[in-house]
């Protein structure tokens, strides 16, 4: 068994830390300029410029069975999708406004379409829902804002009551949590309390816990859902902590305690999150492969994000990033689902350009190969512990001596505590082998 234990929280995350693997979708009006999902507020446009978008989102290629196919395909278990985005608009058909997908060209509850398509290809399915709307009428204006810079931006306050934006705002995630079954995660997006006007824009101020009375939604989400999974954006700690395109080393830990969290790294294939037409930043397969695995060989999870083209589909480029996972996944998955950060013993003879996972029974070691090494692994401290050890991906015996390294080397690494695995010499066609290694009882 893991002996890592993680500061309580208040769902049961144990299917979580298990699956390990999700897929991140934002989807939304900003699929058509294809420029960012912040492009409303980026370019500072009004809503009447904003709605051109609006009365042309017509996704006529859209067919959440072939997402979902897709998802399941590369390894990923849950699915996270964008219910409503920091410009405000609805991809399900809410009452409590018109800002919705069933009253632009598509026509429909795009929502429902998702939850029922992945739960039948078996995935767990999760909202994603913006605590900032920029379309909101009661959404008071600050740095974020798209009309921040006009000359009247204070004046434009008046009247906006954040109270009322908040009633808005459980009435909306009542309905998620309410009519499409269950909802294995929620994730609230985001707090910034400390992000301030500075200068003539003193007066804008942040938003965080008590702007979104977060005390309350998060009792009306558990109310709903008890069973649900809560980030913690809405500025209140619940279950996953959820660093942003960022690498995590070492396992997040409580900044104040210092305990090990549940954490969920967010990622994205090329810098943003909504479609971006003209992104040049792909990540390599090898990269996608290795952020995987460095996130669960630090405890973690990761939600790989897809930004599906205004037509409702994911384009070529998302595609082959999905089938980079799905090629790997296929033969490679057991060193992800249902493992965890290798045990300090073990962890402490992983050799250089190694990343390791434990299975979470402790019975099996994987050492994933970052850098693919000449003719053998030497692991110093592992002599006696092992049973055996194969390539994982072909099942294919790996032989090992201990005490010594052979041929010639008199003089180089030996000791009592050496394991040496011997390689073959050309890498296996695969962007990270992953040694699997038997541990004995
Ligand atoms: C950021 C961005 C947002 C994105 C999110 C995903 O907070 O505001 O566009 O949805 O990260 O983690």
């Amino acid at each position: 068994m893991s002996t890592y234990t993680t500061r309580p929280t208040p769902a049961d995350t144990s299917w979580f830390t298990r699956d390990r693997f999700g897929m991140f979708i934002h989807w939304g009006l900003y699929a058509l300029p294809a420029r960012h999902e912040w492009v409303k507020t980026r370019e500072r446009m009004t809503d009447a410029e904003y709605d051109r978008y609006f009365c042309r989102f017509d996704p006529d290629l859209f067919d959440p069975r072939d997402w979902a196919g897709r998802a399941r395909a590369a390894g990923m278990r849950y699915a996270v999708l964008t219910a409503k985005h920091h410009d405000g608009f609805c991809l399900f058909d809410s009452r409590y406004t018109d800002y919705k997908a069933t009253n632009t060209p598509a026509g429909r509850d795009l929502v429902r379409d998702f939850v029922e398509a992945f739960r039948a290809e078996g995935l767990r399915v999760g909202f994603y829902y913006s605590l900032l709307d920029w379309h909101h009428p009661d959404f008071t204006i600050d740095v974020h804002h798209p009309r921040r810079d006009d000359p009247d931006a204070q004046a434009q306050n008046d009247g906006r009551s954040m109270a009322r934006y908040c009633e808005y705002v459980r009435n909306q995630v009542a309905e998620l949590l309410t009519n499409y079954g269950q909802i294995d995660v929620i994730w609230y997006d985001f707090s910034y309390p400390d992000q301030n006007g500075t200068g003539d824009r003193a007066w804008m101020k942040g938003k965080g816990a008590a702007d979104w009375e977060a005390d309350r939604l998060i009792a009306l989400t558990r109310t709903l859902q008890p069973q649900i999974l809560i980030n913690n954006r809405t500025g209140l700690e619940q279950d996953v902590w959820t660093p942003e395109q960022y690498q995590l080393q070492d396992w997040l830990r409580h900044p104040e305690t210092g305990e090990r969290v549940v954490w969920e790294a967010c990622q994205t294939f090329s810098g943003s999150w909504g479609y971006y037409r003209d992104e040049t930043s792909w990540k390599s397969p090898a990269q996608l492969i290795r952020m995987l695995v460095n996130t669960v060989s630090a405890g973690g999870n990761l939600l790989m994000n897809v930004g599906p083209t205004a037509r409702g589909c994911f384009d070529r480029r998302a595609c082959d990033e999905l089938n980079v996972f799905a090629e790997w996944m296929k033969y490679n998955s057991r060193s992800i689902y249902g493992c965890t950060m290798a045990e300090p013993e073990l962890l402490a003879a992983c050799p250089r350009d190694c990343r390791m996972t434990q299975s979470s029974d402790g019975k099996r070691l994987y050492i994933h190969l970052f850098a693919y090494p000449f003719g053998c692994l030497e692991l110093r401290g592992l002599a006696g512990k092992v049973e055996y050890a194969q390539f994982l991906a072909d099942g294919s015996e790996l032989r090992f001596t201990e005490g010594r390294v052979d041929h010639f080397s008199e003089g180089a690494s030996r000791g009592d505590d050496l394991l040496v695995i011997e390689l073959p010499v050309r890498q296996p066609e695969t962007p990270v082998p992953v040694i699997e290694v038997f541990l004995r009882e």
